[in-house]
């Protein structure tokens, strides 16, 4: 399966800055064997959308509202998104679930609205710290994982999921390749269950990867890829990890 590594900005970023990182992305993608994408914020949109065009690297939005249209100031519908060619949009990250309170439901009906406007939401679950400890990291995920699977189910082959462990995200510690795997594998499990083509749902890992553990990673059986938060903001680091990714 083609492996796909998505960068994701958060509320980094400025026009100047943008600019500077998506040129030096560009500037020889003929080795590239992955899809490639960055998620920026919705404000720069517009302006990531026109330095890509014709290029290899596609464009992401880090959400998008529940809601169609209508009267939900500050919100961004799944069909600006599509105005600006969006082609993959964030749902559920461990930000917005904690920052934001979004709940399984939400973050479900999120994922909606992005397939329904032709979007490929990719949909971040994983535990934290402390449901680690407790031994709940499987409970945690395949909860989150069946609030999915219940809104989208005749299309839940169309998603891309996104494995990040909580303790893991902007932390510097990574999940051992093992660890992820097992959680991959048990992903992988409940979508075979839900869908006959769970197969080629490519499943990432987020959290703390690097140009130095993303080899071991993506060598695991069910790591299609990578959600890349702080390394994705430096072009070297980032295009490192996409050159790993074969
Ligand atoms: P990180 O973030 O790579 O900085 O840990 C990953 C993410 O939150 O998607």
């Amino acid at each position: 399966m083609k492996k796909l590594i998505a960068g994701n900005w958060k509320m980094n970023g400025s026009l100047e800055v943008n600019a500077a990182l998506v040129q030096a992305l560009l500037a020889d993608t003929s080795a590239w064997t992955c899809d490639v994408a960055v998620c920026v914020p919705p404000v720069y949109l517009a302006q990531v959308q026109a330095l890509v065009q014709g290029s290899r690297l596609d464009l992401g939005a880090q959400d998008v509202s529940a809601h169609q249209e209508g009267a939900f100031t500050g919100e961004v519908s799944a069909s600006m998104l599509k105005d600006f060619g969006v082609r993959y949009c964030i749902v559920g990250h461990s930000e917005r679930r904690q920052y934001h309170q979004e709940s399984d439901a939400t973050v479900a009906l999120k994922a909606q609205r992005a397939l329904a406007a032709g979007i490929t939401p990719i949909v971040c679950v994983g535990e934290t710290l402390a449901q680690r400890d407790a031994g709940l990291t499987e409970e945690v995920v395949k909860r989150q994982l069946a609030a999915m699977v219940h809104t989208n189910g005749h299309c839940i082959s169309e998603i891309v999921l996104a494995y990040e462990p909580v303790w893991a995200i902007g932390t510097g510690k990574t999940a051992s390749p093992q660890q992820a795997q097992q959680v991959h594998h048990v992903l992988r499990r409940q979508l075979q269950a839900a869908s006959q083509h769970a197969d080629r749902v490519r499943i990432l890992y987020g959290g703390s990867m690097n140009a130095s553990n993303a080899g071991a990673l993506l060598a695991q059986p069910d790591i299609d890829g990578g959600l890349i938060g702080g390394a994705a903001l430096k072009a070297l680091d980032f295009l490192s990890i996409v050159a790993t990714a074969r």
